[in-house]
């Protein structure tokens, strides 16, 4: 029987996220040369490759975990550009039977990237498709139901793949396990997002001095995507308003028009601080209760908004929920709460004032 006839055709359905859609696709860097920033995995990844490429083998798999917007898509569509092969893409939540994994592997070449966007959202039987066809390029396809079932081995490409998650902690040991290199991506100095800022404002052709740069780098949250979408909007602000060039100046009015703070918190991201300390005392408040006093989903505040709250020192998770530091309340501009109930800690919320 034909492959075609086996797997059926469906097509791939490639899935981008709301962020992927609003990227400016020309501000994606083509090589590992053009990436900026996390000098120490791309110092392993230009081995990895170039190993591969001597051995004229596909790389090894490869899993980016980390915060949205630091580059785990970038880095699959280099790699595959690298190695000279074709990148497929899907997303865990995609592929909701075994057979729709199936039927993307088997359709492979030779040397292809497999992309999984948030493959920690894979089902687990579809996850278990990918244990064999990971270490062993082969899976088994089931024809018929019940006792008369057989189970067919097909022999797939030799292939390398690429996944992403924003939530190392819910990879399962397995699977974790069958990748030859896990690397967790960190939030960006504001030296790599200067960088960053400047090579973006060259390719859309936007006015704008090193001040300016930094201004805006300082205030992107670590996250290269948060960084092309502030010099965006301060692009359209200096248009509208000024004369178009962007210095420090321009920046900070331009960033405080759009609602973005000195720490470079977006009102959404004020609104979990602010709703931690205002409604709920400081906490320690749980995620469920937080999420809905915001109005989004959990994984949305879990994800997206407390890790650099956390990272900047004004959000902290404990055992009983989220607890706001004094330096969320002075960032505020709220007087922070006296420690009740337990025994007071000297110095705890001292503003050195
Ligand atoms: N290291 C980097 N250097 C330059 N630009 C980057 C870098 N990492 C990410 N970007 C920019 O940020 C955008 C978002 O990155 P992306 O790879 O989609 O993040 P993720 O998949 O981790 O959410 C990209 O389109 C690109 O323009
Ligand atoms: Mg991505």
């Amino acid at each position: 029987m034909a492959r075609e006839e086996l797997l059926g055709d469906e097509l791939m359905s490639p899935v981008e996220t709301i962020d992927e859609v609003v990227d400016e696709p020309g501000l994606r860097p083509r090589t590992l040369d053009e990436f900026v920033g996390q000098a120490e995995l791309k110092g392993h990844l230009g081995v990895m490759l170039g190993a591969a490429a001597k051995r004229r083998d596909p790389a090894d798999h490869l899993l980016f975990a980390g915060p949205p917007g630091l580059g785990k898509t970038t880095l699959a569509n280099i790699i595959a550009a690298e190695m000279g092969t074709h990148l497929q893409v899907t997303s865990g939540p995609a592929l909701e039977r075994a057979g729709d994994l199936a039927s993307i592997l088997s359709k492979l070449e030779e040397g292809d990237v497999l992309f999984i966007d948030e493959i920690h959202r894979l089902p687990r039987p579809v996850e278990e498709v990918l244990y064999p066809a990971m270490e062993d390029f082969q899976i088994d396809i089931v024809l018929g139901k019940g006792p008369a079932a057989r189970s067919i081995p097909l022999d797939l490409a030799k292939f390398t793949l690429v996944g992403a998650t924003t939530r190392t902690g819910l990879i399962t040991g397995p699977l974790r396990d069958r990748f030859g290199l896990v690397a967790r991506l960190d939030y960006y100095d504001v030296d790599d997002l200067q960088s960053i800022v400047t090579r973006a404002a060259q390719i859309l052709d936007v006015d704008i001095d090193t001040e300016g740069a930094w201004e805006i780098a300082r205030r992107s949250r670590g996250t290269p995507r948060i960084a092309n979408r502030l010099l965006r909007q301060v692009r359209d602000y200096a248009e509208v308003e000024r004369d178009g060039h962007i210095d420090a100046g321009v920046a900070a009015d331009g960033l405080q028009f759009f609602g973005v703070d000195v720490l470079g918190l977006d009102k959404a991201s004020r609104a979990v601080l602010d709703s931690v300390c205002r409604r709920f005392g400081g906490g320690p408040v749980g995620l469920s209760t937080l999420a809905i006093s915001v109005s989004e989903p959990t994984e949305t505040v879990e994800d997206v908004y407390e890790p650099y709250l956390i990272q900047q020192g004004l959000l902290m998770r404990t055992p009983r929920g989220r607890v706001a530091t004094p330096a969320a309340y002075e960032h505020l501009g709220m007087i922070p709460p006296p420690v009740v109930g337990e025994s007071p800690q000297p110095g705890l919320f001292d503003n050195g004032d």
